[in-house]
């Protein structure tokens, strides 16, 4: 019902002649795995020449963040329109923007707001952080970063969004969140939140990803739960088994 979606975030990782070499290597295999998104997301700088290189195969290209303004003087920033020739994704609220950058669930609601303006499916991500989850407060915490990026939308803008839940002790660190507890957060916490503030039909509308050192070894039982619709993938999108994780998501998505 819900097509699986794997992005790859790759942060500040590759130059643009790097980025072009690894999709030049993966473009191939990956535009042939059937029924599943595949997206990848480089540093600003390389969107151009990926989304060249990819612009007759199926896969997606995003951008890891965007500033909310259509332009002014905002040095470092890139508007969405800046966007729009290489990119038709964007991943929003990252835990490392919302960590290291002070970026507020007002402001990441405000970057949606612009990129759904502008034609740019976001990648909104919540989760909690390790002192949240040990405490219980995982639900409240990411529930409310639920509604606080979807505030102001329409349904019909609602469904077209993805959210990615990352846990942020899972992130970068190879503790992944085991699939049944993720798969909970997912079906009860976010798509409740959903249901609350939009509908029961928006809530299984939206496709919600999981993403925490997720593989090509441990994505298989990520997608076997019903919820999980793919994942948001940082450390293991840089190498070309990046294919095979999309292609294992494809072979459990089908059983
Ligand atoms: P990771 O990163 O897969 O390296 O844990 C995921 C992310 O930050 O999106």
């Amino acid at each position: 019902m819900r097509t699986p979606i794997i992005a790859g975030n790759w942060k500040m990782n590759k130059t643009a002649d790097e980025a072009l070499d690894f999709v030049r290597s993966i473009r191939h295999q990956l535009n042939s795995v059937k029924n599943v998104d595949s997206v990848v997301c480089p540093p600003f700088v390389a969107l151009p020449v990926v989304s060249d290189a990819l612009k007759s195969t199926k896969i997606g290209v995003g951008a890891q963040n965007m500033h909310f303004m259509e332009k002014g003087a905002y040095t470092g920033e890139c508007a969405p329109e800046m966007l729009t020739p290489y990119c038709s994704y964007v991943i929003l609220g990252h835990s490392e923007r919302r960590a290291y950058f002070a970026e507020t669930d007002d402001l990441v609601n405000k970057k949606v707001k612009a990129a759904i303006t502008h034609g740019l499916t976001p990648i909104i991500c919540v989760g909690e952080s390790l002192e949240q989850n040990e405490a219980g407060l995982t639900d409240s915490f990411v529930g409310g970063q639920v509604n606080a990026a979807f505030d102001g939308l329409t349904d019909d803008q609602a469904s077209e969004c993805i959210i990615a839940y990352e846990p942020i002790w899972a992130i970068g660190t190879g503790k992944s969140a085991s699939p049944a507890d993720a798969g909970r957060i997912i079906g009860l916490t976010i798509r409740g939140a959903l249901a609350n503030k939009f509908s029961e039909h928006v809530a299984q509308q939206v496709r919600v990803q999981y993403g925490g050192s997720a593989n090509p070894s441990n994505i298989g039982d990520y997608m076997a739960h019903p919820d999980i619709d793919g994942a948001l993938v940082g450390g293991a999108s840089l190498k070309p088994d990046f294919v095979d994780l999309v292609k294992t998501t494809a072979s459990v998505y089908q059983v």
